[in-house]
C-alpha cells in the first residue's frame, strides 16, 4: 500500500479545489434516486473537508451548485439546497469546535431567504478563523468575470479608476475569490475531462487531476493519490 500524504510527509498544496461530480451516476448504478447520490456526495464532502483540515490544507473550494444547475428538476434542486441547509446548520452549531472559515462564491440572491441567511451567518461568525472552505453556490466562472468587469466599469464611472489602471491584480480583487490564493490543484472525479465553468480565472496555472471515481466513492486515499500526482507534475508557470 502506498503511504498516505501525512505518513509520507509530502507537502500539501495550500489551496485544493474540487468539482464534486458523479453523484447522479452513483445513485443510478444502485437504482436509487439522484437525491440519494447528492446525500452520499455531501458525506464525501464532510470526510474530505475533515481530512484536508488534518493535512493542513489552508483553502478548500468546492463546486456545490453551478449557474447551469438550475436546469435540473425542482425536486433535485430542492434536495441539494436542503443538504446545504443541513450542513450549514451543523457548521454553525460546531463552529467553535471546528474553527473553519466559510466563504461563498456565487450570486446568493437566487437562493431561498433561509439559505441566504445561513450563508451570511456562517460567513460572519467564522470570519476570524484561518482554515477556509469556499462553497461555490450558484457559481459560474463566466458570470464571475462579467460581475468583476461590471464592478470595475462602475468604479471607472464613479471616478475611482481610469480604464488604463486595470491590471491582473486589480481585476482579481473584483472576483468572489478576492484575497484567496489561486488553487494549485483542481480535482475532478467521475471521469469527465472538462472544467465546466469552474474558477476560469483562478485556474490559469492550476494542475488538473481527473480521476475515474464517482464523488460519493471518493475518500481520503483518493485525495492522497491526487496530491501524489500533483507532486509528479513539473510546474513551470510559462518558464522554460
Ligand atoms: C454533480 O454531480 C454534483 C452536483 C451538481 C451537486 C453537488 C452537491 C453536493 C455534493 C451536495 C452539497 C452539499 C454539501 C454539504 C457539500 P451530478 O449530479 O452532475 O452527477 P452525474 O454527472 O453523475 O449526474
Amino acid at each position: 500500500m502506498t503511504p498516505s500524504v501525512s505518513e509520507n510527509k509530502m507537502p500539501v498544496p495550500c489551496h485544493i479545489a474540487i468539482i464534486m461530480d458523479g453523484n447522479g451516476r452513483w445513485a443510478k448504478k444502485r437504482g436509487l434516486p439522484r437525491s440519494a447520490g447528492h446525500a452520499a456526495g455531501a458525506e464525501s464532502f464532510r470526510k474530505i473537508a475533515n481530512y484536508c483540515r488534518t493535512l493542513g490544507v489552508k483553502y478548500l473550494t468546492v463546486y456545490a451548485f453551478s449557474t447551469e444547475n438550475w436546469k435540473r428538476s425542482q425536486e433535485e434542486i430542492g434536495g441539494i439546497m436542503r443538504l446545504l441547509g443541513t450542513y450549514l446548520n451543523e457548521a454553525i452549531r460546531d463552529m467553535e469546535k471546528n474553527r473553519v472559515r466559510f466563504r461563498f462564491f456565487g450570486d446568493l440572491t437566487r437562493l431561498s431567504p433561509q439559505l441566504q441567511k445561513l450563508c451570511i451567518e456562517a460567513q460572519n461568525r467564522s470570519k476570524d478563523y484561518d482554515v477556509q472552505v469556499n462553497f461555490c453556490l450558484n457559481y459560474g466562472g463566466r458570470d464571475e468575470l462579467v460581475r468583476a468587469a461590471r464592478g470595475f466599469a462602475q468604479d471607472v464611472k464613479d471616478g475611482r479608476y481610469a480604464p488604463e489602471d486595470l491590471t491582473e491584480d486589480l481585476l482579481a480583487g473584483y472576483l468572489y475569490s478576492a484575497d484567496v490564493p489561486d488553487p494549485e490543484l483542481i480535482i475532478r472525479p467521475s471521469g469527465e475531462l472538462r472544467t465546466s465553468n469552474f474558477l476560469l480565472w483562478q485556474s490559469a496555472y492550476s494542475e488538473y487531476v481527473f480521476m475515474d471515481i464517482l464523488w460519493p466513492d471518493f475518500g481520503p486515499e483518493d485525495l492522497d493519490r491526487a496530491i501524489a500526482e500533483y507532486h509528479r507534475r513539473n510546474r513551470r508557470f510559462g518558464g522554460a
